[in-house]
């Protein structure tokens, strides 16, 4: 089945099972590898995007539940990590094994 994902300010048309997890579709049909697998049961965050300017597990809801809402991931945030979260967490090596720092940073991004 084909659905339709807009994904940072793009809108890409994939053919999967509607019922494939999302963060799948992002990494293996749209390429974008920012978005980590971890746990896979919604519990670590290394999944986690915006979706329509809320954070959710990737892992955890289907793809066809984001066809046609914007889905930002952590390279959506700008395209030379010029944005001032991905320059804090340069500046201060908040970055330790790398796959809660998605959790971690999307939280902040939303305050
Ligand atoms: S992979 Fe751990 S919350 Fe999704």
């Amino acid at each position: 089945m084909s659905i339709q994902l807009k994904i940072n300010g793009k809108t890409r048309s994939i053919d999967v099972d509607p019922t494939m997890p999302l963060l799948w579709a992002i990494r293996d049909y749209i390429g974008l590898t920012g978005t980590k697998y971890g746990c896979g049961i919604a519990q670590c965050g290394a999944c986690t995007v915006y979706l329509q300017g809320t954070p959710v597990r990737s892992c955890s809801i289907p793809a066809s539940a984001a066809e046609n809402i914007e889905i930002t991931t952590i390279e959506g945030l700008s395209e030379n990590n010029s944005h001032p979260i991905q320059q804090a967490w340069i500046i201060e090596q908040v970055p330790q094994c790398g796959y809660s720092n998605r959790d971690k940073f999307w939280r902040l991004l939303r305050c």
